[in-house]
């Protein structure tokens, strides 16, 4: 009998074999700062609502495949152009999969700034496209317009991700030179806006007079990321083509409901993303004062990179986990993040929480 290693080696395509799992550590019992969540909950008024609403949720039934009503609220709520069209995933990292699955082949190539969002790499791997990183400026992370022309010019990009604000930085690109970038692709460019509740600025109007343009969103940080709900919006004719490769049911019915339920709370969660928005200035300033944080560079988003001193970045990681306290390590994981860890921007009593254990083990 064949043993399941020889299968795997013979049958799973090698770019996926010589791929690493995305790991997500446990969290279980700590403060978690790791993620970009959204650390408040629903008043229990609004829940007891929700919890009515869901009483009559028809799970026996498949979803609607065209999240209609859902849909709507977004129209509603998102500045959507009536002139664009919208495609639903299951979370915007389905939405990054579909790209992969329409576009991808062996001849084409992903190029993205980086450091970047991790998904745009390993989407690319194992939807079988090249994948091409141009660096950042390493002292404030902001894009290297020339190594960007070149890149582009040489490698002709399919599909090129610029995450504004971009994760793991925080920063928003500049505007003028995103534009560039559009007038200069010869693929499509998808501004990817995660971020966009505690950055303000956006592209979504551009769409309508843009093709190449393709602006992705997600309620995840805006306090539903359990839902897992992403949407993009582009042209009209761009969705409908991508839509072939989306699953009929990819958004089941527990999350419609709940969304649109939620879109019709828009002011509590504009309200909560405001709220992140201010504290995480006082985070900033906190910890810029804290012994041993050498850099905290300015956020539009609800996180904050920082640089410890030299070698400290792996045991206060560990430290702050024993003090119950899980933010992301992102040294290690990027030459240009040497000595940097992220935290999420908490409630101001888990805020504290961090900085309080991040002094004693620092
Ligand atoms: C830039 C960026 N895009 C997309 C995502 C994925 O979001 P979702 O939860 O919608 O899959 C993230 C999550 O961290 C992100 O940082």
């Amino acid at each position: 009998m064949t043993d399941a290693g020889s299968l795997i080696r013979r049958l799973v395509r090698p770019a996926v074999q010589e791929m690493q799992a995305y790991h997500v550590p446990p969290a279980s019992g700590l403060i978690k700062l790791d993620a970009m969540e959204n650390p408040y909950v629903w008043p229990e008024a609004l829940r007891g609502q929700w919890l009515e609403l869901l009483r009559d949720a028809a799970i026996n039934r498949y979803p609607d495949p065209q999240a209609t009503e859902l849909k709507a609220g977004l129209r509603r709520t998102q500045g959507v152009p009536e002139a664009a069209g919208l495609l639903l995933g299951n979370g915007s990292d389905e939405l990054i999969q579909l790209l992969g699955m329409a576009l991808g082949g062996e001849q084409r190539t992903v190029l993205s700034p980086g450091p970047s969002f991790a998904m745009y790499r390993l989407i690319a791997g194992f939807t079988g496209m090249g994948f091409v990183e141009v660096p950042l400026q390493a002292e404030d992370f902001s894009l290297d317009m020339p190594a960007m022309r070149e890149a582009i010019n040489r490698h002709q990009p399919a599909i090129i991700y610029l995450a504004y604000p971009n994760n793991p930085t925080g920063n928003a690109f500049d505007r003028g030179q995103i534009e560039e970038i559009l007038d200069l692709a010869p693929g499509v460019v998808v501004v990817d806006e995660a971020y966009h509740a505690f950055c303000g600025e956006s592209f979504i109007d551009q769409v309508p007079g843009r093709p190449q343009l393709l602006v992705m969103r997600t309620l995840s940080k805006m306090g539903l990321a359990g839902l897992r709900l992403g949407f993009l919006v582009a042209n009209p004719q761009w969705i409908d083509e991508l839509e072939k490769c989306r699953l009929p049911y990819n958004i089941n019915v527990l999350t419609q409901l709940s969304v649109t339920f939620a879109l019709n709370q828009d002011s509590l969660l504009r309200e909560q993303s405001r709220q992140i928005r201010d504290d995480r200035e006082g985070l900033a300033a906190a910890l810029a004062q804290v012994p041993g944080v050498a850099r905290v560079w300015p956020s539009r988003a609800n996180f904050l990179t920082f640089r410890t001193v030299g070698g400290a970045a792996a045991k206060t990681h560990l430290g702050l986990r024993e003090s119950g306290v899980l933010i992301k390590r992102l040294d290690g994981s990027h030459p240009m993040l040497r000595d940097c860890l992220r935290v999420t921007v908490g409630t101001p009593q888990e805020n504290a929480a961090f900085l309080q254990a991040l002094g004693r083990v620092l």
